[in-house]
């Protein structure tokens, strides 16, 4: 059953025909596309994208850190993210007295290179198709729950095996089409990865959250770090007497440019996505969840930038919050208007109707209304939780006290509180918290229906009369309200704090009545869905639909492939697909936070002082658009042309574009790069840190 399972998989993957730049491809499997990828260009061979038996290009990407992508850029280690990725390190490295987010860091030296405890990259060294394995045992007719233990026993035991020889290696076994087919991905993980440099925020961060998911865009995204390794190149804890890591392989930085109809391609990790979903499930997304948790957060960033617009002092202690809330909230509503854009409801629909009529009294009978159903079920529970955590789970002062609350119960817990109180502190204010309580509170109110909503929170709003006395009583006596009690509460104090009885009732109404239910419902779900994968996969070979599938991306390691191309975001306009420094300038706004330049910057593009890294009308571009299917995740992935070399860094969507998560159009979806010749700009320029890029190797130079 399990041979035959694998052996339709591969004969439906290898037999499909290509789809418009849609996918995200397996890197061991990628000789099933490699023609395609060769008909549009690439000049490279599938095992000069991934081998096992010599260098390849995977040898030179890395998972960095818990969600980004990095890639190798010279012999000696160095490694090119995002700004956005190393944002927590830079942030960590910085104080009062050398604000490296404000004003840049550039390491003149190896010995000023900075070490980031916690942060490690992870190379691929392989990954492999373990479907028997991991099912072994397993027969038609167990449950679900047999299988989940058989599953979870068997992946214990290959990753035990196979991470018993070498330092530092790490191996996860995932699912792929919903548990139709299991791979192995083994890791090697380095540990001492040093910040090298990176620009300041006002280059990193141009354009802010006005441009965030937004073209023509200017943001100059990244940072460099170096990998550290022990003197045999293996992985080791940080010391001052590792060496610079030695990667298999590294890219060469090509100076060729990007035209329009470019081949390019990223390697990288992209984090999640759903294109094999139910009609239900974009409903739900679509008309349901994207709508309400965009309303939610209008609401919140409405506070935020009221206050923060009202003092400086709030502006700074918000801007990271608000770029946090901000980001989701602009994305989703790119996603939705995508979804409505592609009518992707009713075509779904319309294809899960054929589909039912096609599967009648087969394997696959009944699958879809089985989906529907649950879906269903499921419905007000995911409301419900949509809802906790877009409003309950927001309030600040309610997350600090339940942090301190296990904090103290810690040996050393009184200094961990302490820590965490200060770091809490110097970036709250509490009339935004208090507000932004009221309002996702009232909305709360309105639009959940009482049987979802904890018996804590009736009893509240009943003894305070309304969203407002409550909130009011709530900001006055908690004595978190006051630094300095805080500082002094103990563990019995903290517990029976009104803040801290918030969270902790709604943790409680949400860990007792909604998650049990929704676990059960999303086993379900996943069961289901995976007999519809393996159903949609057998109807589009048999009826001849011409459709490649590509499992859907979970932080794994994959090849996405387009060309350069601009794109029209509405009627009678076209957006071109790269930028310039002259559009920085043009942008350029002493007054406006997100557009403030250093003026070395401006003396810079005065004098005219580009160097080499010039298009060829003599500007320097900065970024460029593709069509390129990405996700979260993929930011900080190399950029790379039909020759296998480095041409930008992947770190955003265009956000009409943004639901290629679950569904892509060829017309729309673009993924957002930093052009090279713009990192060595700044490097070489704006940092002075030209010496950098003599262990590099250029193309085209
Ligand atoms: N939109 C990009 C991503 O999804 C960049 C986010 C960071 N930048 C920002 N302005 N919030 O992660
Ligand atoms: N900025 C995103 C990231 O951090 C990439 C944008 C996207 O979702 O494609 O991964």
């Amino acid at each position: 059953m399990k041979k035959t399972l694998t052996i339709i998989l591969l004969s439906i993957l290898a037999g499909m025909t290509a789809h418009a730049d849609e996918g995200m491809w397996l890197p061991s499997l990628i000789s099933q596309r490699i023609g395609d990828m060769q008909e549009k260009g690439f000049k490279l061979s599938a095992e000069d994208i991934y081998s096992v038996n010599q260098a390849s290009l995977k040898d030179a990407v890395v998972l960095f850190g818990r969600g980004c992508t990095g890639e190798l850029i010279s012999p000696e280690g160095l490694l090119l993210t995002n700004h956005h990725c190393g944002y927590g390190q830079i942030q960590k490295h910085s104080s009062v007295e050398h604000d490296y987010l404000k004003d840049g860091f550039w390491a003149m030296s190896r010995e000023e290179e900075l070490p980031n405890p916690g942060l490690s990259v992870s190379f691929l060294e392989r990954m492999e198709d373990v479907t028997d394995l991991i099912l072994k045992g397993y027969e038609p007719g167990m449950s679900e729950d047999e299988r989940v233990s058989i599953v979870k026993n068997n992946s214990k035991a290959l990753i035990d095996e196979v991470t018993k020889e070498g330092k530092g290696l790490r191996a996860t076994v995932e699912a792929l089409y919903y548990g139709n087919q299991y791979f192995l991905f083994l890791y090697r993980q380095y540990d001492d990865v040093r910040l090298v440099g990176a620009p300041p925020s006002s280059i990193g961060k141009f354009g802010g959250d006005t441009d965030n998911w937004m073209w023509p865009r200017h943001t100059g995204d990244f940072s460099m770090f170096r990998i550290y390794a022990d003197k045999d190149n293996n992985p080791a804890e940080y010391s001052k007497d590792n060496v610079p890591y030695r990667p298999k392989k590294y890219f060469k930085i090509s100076l060729e440019g990007v035209q329009e109809g470019d081949f390019t391609f990223i390697y990288g990790f992209p984090g999640r996505t759903q294109e094999y979903i139910h009609s239900e499930g974009v409903r739900y997304i679509e008309q349901v969840g994207d709508p309400h948790k965009i309303r939610l957060r209008t609401l919140r960033l409405d506070v935020m930038s009221k206050y923060q617009s009202q003092s400086q002092k709030v502006r700074i202690q918000y801007s990271s919050k608000h770029a946090n809330v901000a980001n989701a909230w602009k994305k989703w509503q790119g996603e939705m208007k995508g979804i409505r854009k592609m009518k992707t409801v009713q075509n779904k629909q319309e294809f899960e109707k054929t589909f039912s009529m096609w599967a009648a009294n087969g394997e696959f009978d009944g699958v879809v209304e089985k989906i529907a159903q649950i879906y269903h079920d499921l419905e007000p529970y995911q409301f419900a939780t949509d809802y906790y955590s877009e409003t309950a789970r927001t309030v600040e002062l309610a997350g600090i006290a339940y942090k301190v609350a296990g904090l103290l119960e810690k040996e050393n817990g009184k200094e961990l509180a302490k820590e965490a109180l200060d770091a809490f502190y110097k970036d709250y204010y509490l009339p935004i918290d208090k507000e932004c309580f009221i309002a996702v509170m009232n909305e709360y109110d309105k639009n959940v229906p009482a049987e979802f909503k904890p018996e804590y929170y009736k009893e509240c709003l009943d003894s305070y009369g309304s969203i407002e006395a409550w909130a009011k009583d709530l900001f006055a006596s908690s004595l978190f309200a006051d630094p300095a009690k805080a500082a002094e509460a103990d563990l019995e104090a903290v517990t029976s704090d009104p803040a801290y009885r918030f969270y902790h009732e709604y943790a409680k109404w949400y860990n007792e009545d909604i998650l049990p239910v929704t676990r059960q419902l999303n086993q379900d779900l996943q069961l289901a869905y995976r007999d519809y994968m393996r159903g949609q996969m057998v109807y589009c070979r048999t009826q001849r639909v011409p459709k490649a599938f590509y499992p859907d991306a979970n932080l794994t390691l994959r090849v996405a492939y387009g060309h350069i191309k601009g794109y029209s975001p509405a009627d009678g306009t076209y957006y071109l697909p790269s930028s310039t420094m002259k559009g920085i300038m043009e942008k350029d706004n002493p007054e406006i936070f997100d557009y403030n330049i250093p003026q070395r910057y401006r003396e810079i593009y005065a004098a005219k002082d580009f160097g080499e890294w010039t298009d060829a009308t003599g500007e320097v571009p900065v970024c460029f658009i593709a069509t390129n299917h990405t996700t979260g995740g993929n930011s900080g992935s190399p950029v790379i042309n039909a020759d296998g070399n480095l041409i930008g860094i992947n770190f955003d969507r265009v956000w009409e574009g943004t639901m290629s998560d679950i569904v892509f159009d060829p017309e729309i979806c673009r993924n957002i790069s930093l052009d090279i010749r713009y990192v060595m700009f700044i490097i070489d320029k704006l940092a002075g840190a030209g010496h950098l890029l003599d262990e590099m190797t250029f193309v085209g130079r």
